[in-house]
């Protein structure tokens, strides 16, 4: 009856069920996991939320790749950080995880593949599953610094696969780390030699916690080949619920052109991106940048507070260049679900495993990750919560 892609195993973790224990208990619990902007206190004031009622909401009159006053309006918000974007090559979508999906519709057939991150992002498994796409996966390496290993992206194209994408994450989830410009030439001449496409997610570029000289910033150019930059306002203006992102499409013009025709074909087959929220984005994005502000503050208060706190403790804080998480290495004396497990049975305190992201892939020491954007008090606390039983 139902079809293989979904058959997947939908099990309880034990870090989940214990969580339904410790919630039945009454007992309070230290949450740093939480990415979820409005549930952490960082919200817009009422007239922010009252521009969603337009002037023009009884009218629909949609166009498949966005709205002309959304697609413009992305294109100043690019503007209003020295990039130039022209609203045409601009499609905007309900949520970059869908946009996701269309972009690997357009790029792939069945069975094709393309290449994430790993440690990463878990959504792409299942993205990728439910559009029939393979995944391979390249590595990100840490000493003292996240890199890309690009000696894994090049065993990929030995393998000869149909390798149709190369995705990149900067601000990268949950590794914080920021593409460099040498990472970008190297991707580009990658991607050109093998006619593959780039697709960077840069859903967390505006939250980059520590500037350095060779951070790429933004991809949006003019690259030798067709390329894709995400992003939208669940991170930009800490506003998921309005399901808004779009996808900047740039490269060679007869690439970008057919990306376009074809892209507005998927899109207007859905019509998914709201109406309402498309003719609110101006006042949404002008908003924006104060909400950044208050949350890259939170951010760089909590990983200051957890690098001082484990000064002298065997724990270590992962260098974080940017984004809303923070990686901590933790002893080998167990894994890290059971490192976990126990913080939340004996200390109340809930974090990820690093086994969510992969990160048992590149490194046989436990990790956890918690979340940046949790209230101050809260993370603080936990923190040495987490610390006093290491
Ligand atoms: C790296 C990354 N990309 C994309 C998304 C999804 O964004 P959206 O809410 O726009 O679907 C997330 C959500 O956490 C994310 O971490």
């Amino acid at each position: 009856m139902f079809s293989k892609r979904t058959a997947w195993e939908r099990k309880i973790n034990n870090l989940a069920a214990l969580r339904g224990e410790f919630g039945r208990s009454g007992r309070t619990l230290m949450d740093l996991t939480c990415s979820n902007p409005a549930q952490v206190g960082f919200t817009h004031g009422p007239e922010v939320y009252a521009s969603l009622i337009t002037p023009n909401a009884a009218c629909y009159d949609p166009g498949p790749l966005g709205l002309p006053e959304a697609r413009a309006a992305v294109a100043a918000y690019y503007a209003g950080r020295g990039i130039r974007i022209a609203p045409d090559h601009i499609w905007i979508g309900a949520g970059t995880s869908e946009l996701y999906a269309q972009i690997l519709w357009l790029l792939c057939d069945p069975g094709d593949t393309v290449l994430v991150p790993q440690p990463g992002y878990p959504l792409f498994s299942y993205l990728a599953e439910l559009c029939g796409v393979r995944l391979e996966t390249y590595n990100l390496v840490y000493d003292d610094q996240w890199r890309i290993d690009f000696d894994t992206v090049e065993q990929n194209r030995e393998a000869a696969r149909k390798i149709r994408a190369l995705i990149a994450v900067s601000p990268g989830n949950p590794t914080g780390h920021c593409l460099k410009y040498d990472d970008i030439k190297r991707m580009e001449r990658v991607c050109v030699e093998n006619g593959w496409a780039l697709i960077v997610d840069e859903v967390f570029s505006d939250f980059v916690l520590r500037r350095d000289p060779e951070h790429a910033g933004n991809t949006a150019g003019e690259p030798p080949m067709l390329s894709f930059l995400l992003s939208g306002l669940s991170k930009a203006a800490a506003l998921p619920q309005i399901k808004l992102s779009w996808a900047v499409i740039s490269g060679p013009n007869a690439m970008r052109h057919e990306a376009l025709a074809r892209a507005e074909l998927i899109s207007d087959t859905f019509l998914n991106a709201s109406t309402v929220a498309q003719q609110a984005l101006p006042a949404l994005l002008k908003a924006a940048p104060a909400m950044q502000d208050r949350i890259r503050e939170r951010c760089m208060d909590n990983a200051q507070f957890a690098r001082h706190a484990t000064r002298d403790t065997s724990a270590t804080v992962l260098d974080v260049e940017g984004g809303w998480t923070l990686l901590l290495k933790l002893p080998a004396t167990q894994d890290d679900q059971e490192w976990a497990e126990r913080f939340l049975k004996q200390e109340g305190v809930l974090v990820q495993p690093g086994y969510f992201f992969d990160m048992q892939a590149v490194t046989p020491a436990p990790h956890i990750a918690v979340s940046l954007i949790t209230p101050s008090d809260i993370f603080r606390a936990g923190l040495l919560n987490i610390l006093k039983a290491v």
